[in-house]
C-alpha cells in the first residue's frame, strides 16, 4: 500500500506525499463534479482548452471529476518520466466497455486497444519486433507509395481552383487504402473515381462504429444492450460488417501464406506468431481501426501548418529537391536524409496533435511528484497541454521546425508524445511516420500548398482534434 511505500522510502527522502485529496482541481459539485463548468468553458467539444486553462491555473496535475467519472490529469514532463520510470509490465488504458461487449456477445477475442495482462502483452510482442523497428517498416515504402501515387494524381484531378472537396474525408480513404494494402494486400480502390460498394461499406462501417461508441462511454452499455438500443444495434452491425470483411482478408492472406513463404512484414507476422485465427483476426482488425484517422488528421494538420508557413515549405522543398532525383519516387532510404522534413512533421504534430490525450489506469499504488495515487486511479496524459506550454516550447504558437534541429536542443522527450509512451505507446508509430514523411515529399515535391485565407481556425475535440471548417488550403501545381 501507499503507507509501506513510504515507510520503506530512503532515509532523508523528504516529507511522505500528500493524498489523492489533496490535488488540486476545479470545485467538484455533488453528483455533476465539475461537468457543468465544463460546459459553460464551451462543452467536451472544447475540452482540450478547458484542461489547458485548468493545467495554468492548477499547474502540472489537477484532479476532476465529471458526474461519477475521476481522473487525475498530468501535463508536466518530470511527471510523465516518473510514471514512465515506475511503469509495471502491463500498463493499462481506460477500459473500452462498448467494443468489449460486442467481443463478448460474439466470442470474438480482443485486440491491442481492449486487452489487459499477460494476453495483451503475448499479442503485442507478436507484432511489436517487427512493427516497431524503423528497419523493418521501411521495407514498407513501396506499397505506400503505390498509393501515394494514386492519391497524388487524384489531389491534381479533383481540384477546382487549386481547392479540394472535403479534403479530411479524401485523406481518409488515402490513409483507409494504405493501411488495407498493408495488411491484408488488397487495394480497395478508394482513390478511384468511382469507389466499389465494399469498400465504402467498409469505411462506412468504421465510421458508424467510431461514432456510436461513445455514447456507451458515458452511459452503461449494458443498459443500451438490455434495451437493445438504436446506438447498440448500429455499433454491432457496424462491427459485424468490419469482422466480416477483414476476416475475409486475413483468411485469404493466410491461404497465400501455406502456399509460398510470406514476404512482408504483416504476411511474416501472421506466419510466426503462436496467437490463435481469432486474435489475429482482433489484433489486425485493430490495427487497421487505429490507423486510419490518426494518420489522416495529422496529415490534414501538416497541410495547413504548411500552407500558413510558406518559408517553412520553401525549405521543405528545397530539402525534398536535394535528397530526391526528379526522376524517383521518394522512399524510405531517401528520408534518412532529411531532417527538416522529420522537423516539419514533429512540429506539426506537437502545435496540431491528433490524439489530444492518453490514458492509464494504475495497476499499483504510485507515487508521482508530491502525491501518492491509488492504484485504479485513471490518469490522463495530455499531450496537448504539453505541446503548447511556453515552459516547455517557448513562442509556442509559432510554427518553427527549427526547435528541433538545434544542437544540444534542451527539448524534453517527455515534453512531446504524440504516440503516447511506455510499453503501450502507439504500435503504429513508426508506419504512420514513415506514411506522413512520404506523403509530405510527395504532395509538396509536386504542389504548392497555399492558405486561401488567413482567419484563426477553431479546433474542436470529436475523439481527435479536428478544424471546426474546411481547411482554407489550395494545391497549386508546381
Ligand atoms: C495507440 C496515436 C497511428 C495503431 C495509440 C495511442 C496514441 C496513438 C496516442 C495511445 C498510446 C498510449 O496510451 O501510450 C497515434 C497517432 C497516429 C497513430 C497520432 C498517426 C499519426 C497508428 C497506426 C496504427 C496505430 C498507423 C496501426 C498500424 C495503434 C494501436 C494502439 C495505438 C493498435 C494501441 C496499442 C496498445 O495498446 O498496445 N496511438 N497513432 N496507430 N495505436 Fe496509434
Amino acid at each position: 500500500s501507499i503507507n509501506e511505500l513510504w515507510a520503506r522510502r530512503p532515509l532523508g527522502a523528504g516529507p511522505a506525499p500528500d493524498c489523492l485529496d489533496a490535488i488540486p482541481g476545479p470545485t467538484n459539485w455533488p453528483l455533476v463534479g465539475s461537468l457543468i463548468e465544463l460546459l459553460r468553458k464551451g462543452g467536451l467539444t472544447r475540452q482540450h482548452e478547458a484542461l489547458v486553462d485548468y493545467h495554468k491555473k492548477f499547474g502540472k496535475i489537477f484532479r476532476m471529476k465529471l458526474g461519477s467519472f475521476e481522473s487525475v490529469h498530468i501535463g508536466a514532463p518530470c511527471l510523465l518520466e516518473a510514471l514512465y520510470r515506475k511503469e509495471g509490465n502491463y500498463p493499462q488504458r481506460l477500459e473500452i466497455k462498448p467494443w468489449k461487449a460486442y467481443r463478448d456477445m460474439r466470442n470474438e477475442a480482443y485486440g491491442f486497444l481492449i486487452l489487459e495482462g499477460k494476453d495483451w502483452q503475448r499479442v503485442r510482442s507478436a507484432f511489436q519486433h517487427k512493427l516497431m523497428k524503423p528497419t523493418e517498416v521501411v521495407k514498407l515504402d513501396g506499397k505506400i507509395n503505390e498509393v501515394l501515387a494514386d492519391f497524388v494524381g487524384r489531389i491534381g484531378k479533383i481540384r477546382v481552383n487549386g481547392k479540394i472537396e472535403d479534403l479530411y474525408f479524401e485523406l481518409n480513404k488515402w490513409s483507409f487504402e494504405t493501411i488495407c494494402l498493408v495488411l491484408y494486400d488488397k487495394r480497395f480502390g478508394l482513390l478511384q473515381e468511382k469507389v466499389n460498394e465494399e469498400a465504402m461499406n467498409f469505411i462506412t462501417a468504421v465510421k458508424t462504429m467510431m461514432s456510436t461508441f461513445g455514447m456507451m462511454m458515458v452511459t452503461p452499455v449494458e443498459l443500451h444492450k438490455s434495451l437493445n438500443t438504436k446506438t447498440w444495434q448500429d455499433h454491432t452491425a457496424a462491427w459485424d460488417r468490419i469482422f466480416s470483411t477483414a476476416k475475409v482478408y486475413i483468411d485469404k492472406k493466410l491461404t497465400r501464406n501455406a502456399v509460398a513463404a510470406p514476404d512482408d512484414l504483416i504476411g511474416d507476422i501472421l506466419q510466426n506468431s503462436c496467437l490463435s485465427k481469432k486474435e489475429l483476426y482482433a489484433a489486425i482488425t485493430e490495427l487497421q481501426i487505429g490507423g486510419v484517422e490518426t494518420t489522416a488528421n495529422s496529415m490534414l494538420w501538416v497541410i495547413f501548418n504548411l500552407s500558413r508557413n510558406p518559408v517553412a515549405q520553401r525549405k521543405l522543398l528545397e530539402e525534398i529537391r536535394k535528397v530526391v532525383p526528379p526522376d524517383q519516387d521518394p522512399c524510405g532510404e531517401h528520408i534518412k536524409n532529411m531532417p527538416y522534413l522529420k522537423a516539419c512533421l514533429k512540429e506539426s504534430m506537437r502545435l496540431s496533435p491528433s490524439v489530444p490525450f492518453t490514458s492509464r489506469t494504475l495497476d499499483k499504488d504510485t507515487v508521482l511528484g508530491d502525491y501518492a495515487i491509488p492504484k485504479g486511479t485513471v490518469l490522463m496524459i495530455n499531450s496537448h497541454a504539453l505541446g503548447s506550454n511556453e515552459e516547455y516550447f517557448g513562442d509556442g504558437k509559432q510554427f518553427k521546425p527549427e526547435r528541433w534541429l538545434r544542437e544540444n536542443s534542451t527539448i524534453n522527450p517527455f515534453a512531446f508524445v504524440p504516440f503516447g509512451i511506455g510499453k503501450r505507446m502507439c504500435i503504429g508509430r513508426r508506419l504512420a511516420e514513415l506514411q506522413l514523411q512520404l506523403a509530405m515529399c510527395w504532395l509538396v515535391r509536386d504542389f504548392e500548398i497555399v492558405a486561401t485565407d488567413n482567419e484563426p481556425l477553431d479546433v474542436i475535440h470529436s475523439g481527435l482534434l479536428v478544424p471546426n471548417r474546411e481547411l482554407p488550403v489550395a494545391f497549386i501545381r508546381r
